[in-house]
């Protein structure tokens, strides 16, 4: 049979990148006992007061059809927190409910790319970017952040990469894996690079509420002159850690949103309307396991970077935020591969090679902190002396 185009273009985008996360699986199903650092999956509980109100919600028959653009409650509580954070009313038409960042990323890439357009994509980013952008046809264009700059980029940097079929920029921040939150300046920057092209920016905000120190969030859309141009993609997966509700949002222009909407409507008829009420209830509320959170995977980064300091064959940065930090193993002569590889085999420690991320994360270890502080501490110390063994 002859399948669509699509079908090639997403072929092997995947599994090579988590090779070493599915060698610890075999090992742990083995009966190794193995330290895993390699999923960005909160491990904490979903607030016991936004379970309720899903369950009741569900048993109060609100299992019933939704619609394309999402319930009024939701859409109602995401107007309230846009037009909080950005001081501006941000209508309840601005948004679309989907299931998590990763349905509104393709949602956004389908409805602002072609086949052949390009997408500027700072490099290293989250393993799923390319099969987004592939999957709308369109051809990713990694522009390379520097490590020891922090993984920052500026305007120049990307505006190299600009051609006549550059369509879109897709911004994360705070990033996955970089844990690099991009300044107010850089924002600007960046903002006026794509007004002057005639860029989309598609912002993946999925790690907003998680920043550390005195490190502020800053996203385009709050910038009244960049919000016809920007599609923000979100969710309350990492926030609430409710991933598995896959509960999710576009928030853009009412015109972004109308032109998309038939899209919504084909590829879902609707969200559960139980899981809006509980999304809704999270987002009006605030909870302290969020807060807790939140501190706690401060205190792990904090912890993990401190057993790695002071070593001469790897290094560490305190992210600026999310829930990653980047280990640089380049010193050890070991690629980010190899390191993970050996790391799993003479330490029981899994993590992420930086390469997984593309080119850029090469020479680095992504690290989840999704483990409590006593096992992070004792991952640093297992990667300090694998590192100091072989460098
Ligand atoms: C940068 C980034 N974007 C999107 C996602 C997917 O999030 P969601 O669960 O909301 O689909 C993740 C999940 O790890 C992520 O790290």
């Amino acid at each position: 049979m002859r399948f669509a185009k699509i079908t090639e273009r997403l072929q092997g985008l995947g599994s090579d990148k988590w090779a070493v996360h599915i060698e610890g699986k075999h090992r742990e199903a083995r009966g190794d006992k193995l330290i895993f650092l390699s999923i960005g999956e909160p491990d904490a509980a979903v607030p016991e007061a936004i379970m309720d109100v899903a369950e009741r919600q569900m048993r109060a028959g609100r299992t019933r059809y939704s619609n394309g653009r999402g319930e009024p409650q939701v859409l109602r509580a995401l107007s309230a927190m846009y037009s909080r954070r950005t001081g501006r009313h941000v209508t309840p038409s601005q948004f679309l409910f989907l299931p998590g960042t990763q349905t509104a990323l393709y949602v956004a890439f389908m409805g602002t790319i072609d086949i052949g357009d390009e997408v500027l994509l700072p490099d290293p980013y989250y393993a799923t970017y390319e099969g987004v952008i592939a999957a709308a046809g369109g051809v990713a264009v990694p522009v390379r952040a520097d490590p020891d700059r922090g993984f920052h980029l500026n305007a120049a940097d990307l505006e190299k990469k600009i051609t006549p079929r550059t369509r879109a920029l897709l911004l994360n921040t705070p990033g996955n894996p970089t844990g690099t939150v991009f300044t107010a300046e850089e924002i600007a920057g960046i903002g006026a690079l794509c007004r002057k092209h005639d860029l989309w920016i598609v912002s993946d905000e999925v790690y907003a509420t998680l920043t550390y120190g005195n490190t502020v969030f800053v996203s385009p859309f709050d910038d009244k002159s960049l919000e016809e141009r920007t599609v923000v993609v979100s969710s309350v997966s990492k926030s609430h850690a409710m991933p598995g509700f896959r509960c999710g949002w576009i928030a853009a222009s009412e015109e972004f949103c109308e032109h998309v909407l038939p899209l919504s409507e084909t590829i879902l008829f609707g969200s559960q309307p139980f899981l809006e009420d509980a999304t809704a209830f999270a987002l009006d509320n605030e909870f302290p396991e969020v807060d807790a959170m939140k501190v706690s995977y401060e205190r792990r980064a904090r912890a993990l970077i401190a057993g790695i300091n002071g070593s001469k064959a790897v290094s560490a940065r305190m992210p600026e935020g999310g829930m990653f930090v980047m280990i640089d193993v380049r010193k050890t002569g070991l690629s980010g591969d190899e390191f993970a590889r050996r790391l799993l085999a003479e330490e029981a420690v899994v993590t992420m090679p930086g390469e997984s991320f593309g080119e850029g994360g090469a020479g680095h270890l992504r690290i989840a902190l999704t483990v409590d502080e006593t096992q992070i501490a004792e991952a640093a110390r297992r990667i300090r002396r694998l590192a100091e063994r072989v460098a």
